[in-house]
């Protein structure tokens, strides 16, 4: 059994986790931490897991965690992950970070985007950005998987083969994306309180979402070369899931049906990509609870606009599927287990 800690695990993140690894055949749930002081039963936090499970969650010191575990996930928040990650990779563990702390391959963008000082800019250089579509013979060698955000992988999955077969208009894409509001993690903010969002809908951080760089980076690795995005993120009044619209002009010598052939190659044997027929687009209930990402494709509108709507469910997809996903590849589990 390969033995498993999750750093953080009160969190949203943290408990989906939990839920995914009790449901893996291949693993054990060796540690779940938190900074409080005292332990946690799962089954408080997470009462549908009652008379399931006596794990308990507390604190940990890292010679702990380094004896108990051989994989760590950081479910932490951002600036919190890059010094854990340090510790357990100098301790020879493999670990799936959760955080932004080590998506950007550049320290100085990372600064200009999230505000803070990166502290290990070395890790940079190892981290494997974990989105199994794009990244999977990588993947599977790595042992520092930076898990993408949740905006990033519905955008990025949705624009992917357009931009990789430059089938469109790489000047022209927009991304318009609506997130739940669990994206914002567990902590009370006064812009995240249900008053707030209740009967509400509502634009935020417009062309400046600390996601961009990140959708950039992977598309502009696609394109081979630098690419730059509208990003605009929405709050929705939902508990989770988020539903990404991407726009991109199709190029005058691209037929609609080269469009969706490129998707259909692309995503062949994707087990996690669902692909609507033509004039069917998903929606979010259909993803919730799921490591689903359901894309619906538009090529022929009369603007010459390609049009693809992803929808997946912000924790799974979006956080905690994708990082179980990233481990069975990893550990060379079938890439499903724990996740259906
Ligand atoms: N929510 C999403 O949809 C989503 C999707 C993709 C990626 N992510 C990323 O995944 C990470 C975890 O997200 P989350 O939504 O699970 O966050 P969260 O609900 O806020 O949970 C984070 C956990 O980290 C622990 N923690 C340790 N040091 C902390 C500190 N200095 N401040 C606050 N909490 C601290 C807390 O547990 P204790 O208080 O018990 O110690 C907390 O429960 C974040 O970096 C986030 O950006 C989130």
């Amino acid at each position: 059994m390969l033995r498993c800690a999750v750093v953080g695990a009160t969190g949203y993140t943290g408990m989906e986790l939990i839920k995914i690894l009790l449901r893996h055949s291949g693993v054990a749930i060796a540690a779940l931490t938190t900074r409080q002081q005292e332990s946690i039963p799962v089954h408080q936090l997470i009462p549908n897991l009652v008379c399931k499970t006596d794990l308990v969650i507390r604190p940990y010191t890292v010679q702990e965690l380094n004896q108990a575990a051989d994989v760590v996930f950081l479910c932490l928040p951002h600036t919190e992950a890059m010094e854990s990650a340090a510790q357990f990779r100098r301790a020879g563990k493999t670990v799936i970070d959760l955080s932004a702390d080590l998506r950007l391959r550049d320290a100085k963008t990372y600064e200009r985007w999230y505000g803070e000082k990166h502290t290990q800019p070395v890790l940079l250089k190892h981290a494997v950005y974990g989105l199994p579509e794009v990244n999977r013979k990588r993947i599977a060698q790595a042992d520092l998987i930076a898990n993408p955000g949740c905006y990033p992988t519905a955008a990025i999955l949705a624009l992917y083969p357009l931009v990789q077969q430059k089938l469109v208009d790489l000047e022209s894409i927009i991304i318009d994306a609506k997130s739940g509001v669990s994206g914002a993690g567990k902590k009370a903010k006064a812009s995240t309180h249900f008053c707030e969002v209740t009967e509400n809908f509502s634009a935020y951080k417009v062309n400046s979402h600390q996601h961009t760089p990140e959708i950039e980076q992977c598309l502009s690795g696609a394109a081979g070369r630098k690419m730059r995005v509208t990003f605009t993120p929405h709050l929705l009044p939902l508990e989770r899931g988020i539903l990404a619209t991407v726009y991109a002009k199709r190029k005058p010598s691209v037929s609609p049906q080269r469009i969706l052939d490129a998707f259909a190659k692309s995503y062949k044997n994707e087990p996690f990509i669902r692909l609507h027929p033509k004039g069917s687009f998903p929606s979010l209930r259909h993803v919730r609870y799921t490591n689903y990402c359901d894309l619906g494709i538009e090529a022929d509108s009369r603007s010459k606009q390609v049009i693809v709507i992803g929808a997946i469910d912000n924790l799974i997809k979006g956080a905690s599927g994708q990082a179980v996903q990233n481990m069975n590849i990893r550990f060379d589990f079938p890439e499903e287990e724990g996740l259906n």
